[in-house]
Parts: C-alpha cells; structure tokens; sequence
C-alpha cells in the first residue's frame, strides 16, 4: 500500500434535505452507515492512519459507529463549506506530499476499482491532480465540468453559481478528487467565500490550481450508478438495493445458491461459505458468517450469528448474536438471542426459544420450550413444554443440566437449579431443588385412581 496517498472523508454535513435529526452519514444502506461503506472501499487503496473523516453534525456518533479502527478524525464545528471542511483536517495532517484523495461521504457505491483508477492514472509532471467526472442525463444538482484547452478541467461550477449555458453541460463532478498534495495545501488558502451561500467550496481548487498552471485531468466513469450522492431517503433505498444486488451477485459468483436474489436481505460484511442454499426472504444481517454446505431457510432472519458447516435452518428462524453449531438443525420457528449456542448435531425444533443458553452437542429440544440462562451438557433431552424459570421477579437465575439428563415433557424447573449427570425428570415435574446424578425426580401430585365415578356420573344425570 502506498504510504504517500492521504485521504480526507467529508462527513461533518447535516443533510438538510434526508429530513432527518440523524446527520446524513449515519443512515445505513446495505446493512451499513454511508461512512462505513465508503470507508470499506477507501481501506483497499490506503492505510487507515492515513484516512481523516472530517466531521461536525453529531460528531460523537460518527465516531462512535466508525468500526475501522485507526482511523482519525477531524472537526468541523460549523459547516461552512466542502472547501472549510479540508482546511479544518489540514491539522491531523502530517504528510503533505504525495497524492491527497479527497471524497464526499455520502456516495456508498463507490467500488475500491474506481479509486485505483484514479490513483493510478499517470499525469505529466506538473498536474495539479485528476478528479473523476460522469456524464448524467439530469445534471440538477451537481457541479459542472467546465472543460478547457487539452481536455483538461478548467473549472467546476456549481448549479447555483452556473449560466445558461453551463447549466446545460452533462458532464458533472460527483465528488471525488485526487489533487497534487504539495500543491493543494500551498494553494488552499485561496479558496474565498465569494459565492451566494457564503461557502468555502472544494471545488475551487480545480480554478485556482489551474489559473496557477497546474492542470486538472479529468477521469471519465461511464457507469455513473457508482457515483451516486445520497441527498434523499429516495436515492438512500436506490443505494440500498444496489448494494444488496451486488452482495447476492457476490456471493453467487463464490458457490452459494440464492433461490430468489431479489428477495433476501444481505448486508456487506456477511460471508457465506460454498454450497450453502440460501431460500427466499432471508435476512442475513450484520456481521453474520454461515459455513459451507448449510440451508437458510425461507423467512429466517439471522443478525450478528456464527452458523458452522452443513446446518439446517429451517423456515422462519430468527435468531441474534447467537452460535450454531456444525451439523445441527435449527427451527422452523425458533428464537434464538443473547449468545445462545448450540453445539454440534444438536437439533432445536419448533417453537422453541434459547436465551443466553449454551446447549450442549448432542442434544435436542425438539419443541415448544423456553430455555433461558442455562448451561446444558450434551445428549441431553428436553421434552416439550419445559420452562427453565430464570426470572424471580427480581434477579436472573441459572440452571444447569449436565450430560445424558432427560427431562419430561411440561417440566418447570425453577433456577437456580442444578440437574447432575443421567438423571430423569418425570413429565410434568416442578423441580426446585437439586436433582442427584442417575436419579429420577417427580415434583407432581400423585395420581389417585376412583373406580366406575364416571360411570356413575353419568347414570345420575341421565336420570335428572
Ligand atoms: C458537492 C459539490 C458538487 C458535486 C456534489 C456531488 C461542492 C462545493 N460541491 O455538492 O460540485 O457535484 O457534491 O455530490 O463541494 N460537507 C462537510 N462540511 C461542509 C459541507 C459539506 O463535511 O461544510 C460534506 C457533507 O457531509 C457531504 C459532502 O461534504 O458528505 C458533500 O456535501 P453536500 O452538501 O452534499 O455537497 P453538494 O451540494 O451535493
Ligand atoms: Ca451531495
């Protein structure tokens, strides 16, 4: 990675026109922040100590939801101008040579191949720099290329500053610049609020770079979808359905089968291994990773999960921060939330919910069970209808049930309870103490047997 290339994020905006109290790079497409994504691109052609985010409007929580470590920050108390907000990173700036990227933050769609192009494409010695321009078929809003002798950018005119005549240019600039660092920090200063919003604007460099002799190229992108600028909630769920497009594209092209592509729900940072069929109106959410060989089955939402090899999900699991092990089978309809795991060839069934639960290998709960806060060795059996109860109103209480235990169908065991190692629990127990290795537990009324009553009812009310 070259050492020489510093980039500079514009984040620091409100976006007035999102609607929205949250700032403009906070909102999420793709299952991440317009930061984050642009951050993932920025990260494959520079080092993250070289990266400054520029930020203002909730400075804090743009901070806080940055998950690349080492990258720095710079603020941006008031928000006066694209141009301003440079000038404010120029302080966590050492390196002044080189190649100086400098991006807008709201453009998720940017591809990594992108910036190498741009990095990469060779100028004559004394090129000011290069920045990338698309030709759109409705240039509202953007700033116009203004070409001059050589092809080169002249300048870059806003929609508001623009005549007649520049208004109707197509070729526009969607904010995304490499200049010559040595000569963009000598000459920024030079950049004057001398526009009708009072504004520092960036893209006066291209002018003041030029007029000095120090020629801009431009770098033409075709594809303009990548360029996109997020200003509306509009333009945010185009974003957001590209970015899933490409993420469904990405996996099929690595072996996973998606039965229908349009209707899952994968977020950038998933992986999925090879040979896992994935079913329709899936979710896979978050930092989700799921093995080779599994099936997810229709309608499971899965957020924040380690799901091993050759699992099967079946329909409408939804389950959180939770482990599932190699070779087991989970659902339909389970829940599963607050780092429950289950172990190797375990089978979780229907109606089943695992709540800070460890489930050992082995093991099954084939259906309707509440199982919370509970450590559960291996081959254990849990019939239908168990309730572990964890909650006393007050304080969360373990239970343990070691190895080989069976414990009946409609048993209430009543935390913190320890069931040691190969006992049996009778069907519809209320177990609130200890149960003793191999024994068998019964916590329920006996059963009293009264012959011919029945009977007998019945011959009395036929009489009446
Ligand atoms: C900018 C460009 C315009 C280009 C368009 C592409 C300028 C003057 N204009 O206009 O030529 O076509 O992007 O989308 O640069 N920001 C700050 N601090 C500020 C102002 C903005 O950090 O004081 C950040 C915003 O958070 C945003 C980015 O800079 O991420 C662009 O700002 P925005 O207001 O969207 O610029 P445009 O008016 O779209
Ligand atoms: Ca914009």
């Amino acid at each position: 990675m070259n050492d020489k290339i510093t980039v500079v994020i514009l984040a620091a905006g409100l976006g007035t026109r999102m609607k929205s109290k949250k700032a403009k790079v906070l909102h999420e497409a793709g299952g991440d922040t317009l930061l984050n994504n642009i951050i993932r691109a920025v990260r494959q052609v520079a080092s993250a100590h070289n990266i400054v985010a520029v930020i203002g409007h909730q400075a804090d929580r743009v901070k806080e939801s940055v998950h690349e470590p080492g990258i720095r920050f710079a603020l941006q108390d008031e928000q006066r101008g694209t141009g301003h907000a440079v000038m404010c990173a120029a302080a966590a700036i050492t390196e002044r040579e080189g190649q100086l990227l400098i991006l807008n933050g709201d453009g998720p769609l940017l591809r990594p191949q992108t910036l190498r192009r741009l990095l990469d494409q060779q100028e004559s010695p004394g090129s000011g720099g290069k920045i990338v321009t698309t030709r759109l078929h409705d240039p509202t809003g953007y700033g116009r290329i203004v070409r001059g002798g050589g092809g080169y950018v002249e300048a870059i005119v806003e929609q508001k500053a623009a005549n007649a005549e520049q208004l109707a240019i197509h070729e526009v600039n969607p904010g995304l610049y490499c200049f010559d660092a040595r000569l963009f920090w000598e000459h920024v200063q030079e950049i004057r609020p001398d526009n009708p919003a009072n504004e520092f604007y960036l893209t006066d460099m291209v002018g003041i770079l030029s007029r000095h002799g120090y020629p801009i190229a431009p770098v033409l992108v075709h594809d303009s979808t990548e360029l996109l600028g997020i200003n509306t909630k509009a333009e945010l769920a185009l974003a957001d359905s590209i970015l899933r497009a490409r993420k469904a594209q990405e996996l099929m092209l690595a072996g996973v089968t998606i039965e229908n592509p349009g209707s899952v729900l994968i977020d950038v940072d998933v992986h999925v291994g090879a040979d896992t069929v994935i079913e329709a109106n899936v979710q896979l959410r978050g930092k989700t990773t799921i093995g080779v060989d599994c099936r997810i089955g229709v309608g499971s939402v899965l957020r924040d999960c380690a799901v091993g090899d050759d699992v099967n999900i079946l329909p409408y699991v939804v389950a959180d921060s939770s482990v599932i092990g190699t070779k087991s089978s989970v659902g339909p309809f389970t829940r599963m939330r607050m780092n429950a795991e289950t172990g190797e060839d375990s089978h979780i069934g229907n109606f089943v919910e695992l709540k800070k639960t460890k489930f050992g290998a082995g093991s099954k709960a084939s259906h309707l069970a509440y199982l919370g806060d509970s450590i559960i060795g291996e081959k254990v059996n849990i019939g239908a209808g168990t309730i572990t109860c964890n909650y006393d109103g007050d304080k969360k209480h373990t239970t343990h049930i070691a190895d080989g235990v069976f414990v009946g169908s409609n048993s209430t065991l009543v935390a913190p309870l320890t069931i040691e190692s190969g006992a049996f629990i009778a069907a519809g127990s209320v177990i609130t103490k200890r149960v003793s290795q191999d024994a068998l537990a019964i916590g329920r009324a006996h059963q009293t047997e009264k012959a011919d009553w029945a009977k007998r009812r019945r011959d009395l009310n036929k009489k009446k």
